[in-house]
């Protein structure tokens, strides 16, 4: 992460203590009557930022300015989540595999980045790198095709579910005009910004599917990572999300087993 520091107003802080009871690192402290962190060594969270009811503490170092919430509208009680219409929306999205030829405007994957630049990530690490690939799908995936044929055959021996893959040259992308490689450090964290991606993506009236098959090559070729410019502290391809315009419309949901629920 870059260099951030904390400062606390001294003129505006009114001591009221919101900052340390909120801090999750016991960092902010009450000196007599005025706030200050303990140490510059934090996660950055922001939480003290956001809690202090005169806006006296600012963290420097970040691109963007925090930004008020709008009055009553939204925050950790409030929400403009609708629970009916999320839930309908996951009963019946689909992986996606057949696209129409339009191509995503630049905005709308900047709004799908976006969405995963807002999710969480463990420790604040924001460790997260997401390759767009749309000039070079053709070669990456070429790339990719040739490689698949190697271990295929033995992925198809140890996975029967695996037996009925063709491997063709759309096999990785199916022709769709977009692909994100989401990489990271963290596997858990990225996985969460990629399905904020996902969701937003949906939301836009896109469609799309997760490629595993285009990670595991990503993270076996070392060719492909450099023609993707991939470097160490990228870490490795956590997830691609494959998007477009589907062309294929679904009349039915789909059947899930039962949760697994134990209630303790
Ligand atoms: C982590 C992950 C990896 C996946 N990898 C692939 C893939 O490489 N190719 C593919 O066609 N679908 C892939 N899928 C899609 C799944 O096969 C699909 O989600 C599952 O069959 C359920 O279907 P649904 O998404 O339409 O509900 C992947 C899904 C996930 C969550």
């Amino acid at each position: 992460m870059k260099k951030h520091t904390i400062t606390v107003d001294e003129l505006a802080c009114v001591g009221c203590g919101a900052c340390a009871a909120d801090c999750p690192a016991n960092n902010m402290k009450l000196n007599l009557t005025k706030a200050a962190p303990a140490t510059q060594d934090c996660m950055m969270c922001g939480h003290c930022v956001a809690v202090c009811p005169v806006g006296a503490i600012s963290i420097s170092g970040f691109a963007e300015e925090p930004v008020p919430v709008p009055a009553g509208e939204y925050g950790p009680a409030k929400t403009s989540l609708d629970p009916d219409a999320l839930e309908t929306a996951l009963r019946f999205r689909r992986s996606v595999r057949r696209f129409s030829h339009k191509d995503v405007p630049k905005e709308m994957i900047g709004r799908i980045i976006e969405a995963g630049r807002l999710t969480p990530t463990a420790v604040n690490a924001q460790g997260t790198s997401y390759f767009v690939i749309r000039k070079h799908r053709a070669e990456l995936e070429a790339e990719a095709v040739k490689l698949v044929g190697k271990f295929l055959p033995a992925a198809k021996a140890a996975v029967p579910k695996l037996r009925g893959f063709q491997v063709g040259q759309n096999f990785f992308f199916r022709r769709a005009p977009l692909v994100i490689v989401v990489a990271s450090k963290d596997k858990v964290s990225a996985s969460l910004q990629a399905q904020s991606m996902m969701t937003m993506a949906e939301a836009l009236g896109l469609a799309g599917f997760f490629s595993g098959f285009f990670t595991m090559a990503v993270n076996v070729s070392s060719k492909i990572r450099s023609r993707m410019g991939m470097k160490k502290k990228d870490g490795k391809a956590v997830t691609t999300l494959v998007l477009g315009w589907s062309s294929v419309t679904y009349r039915r949901s789909a059947q899930r087993e039962e949760a697994r629920v134990k209630w303790l």
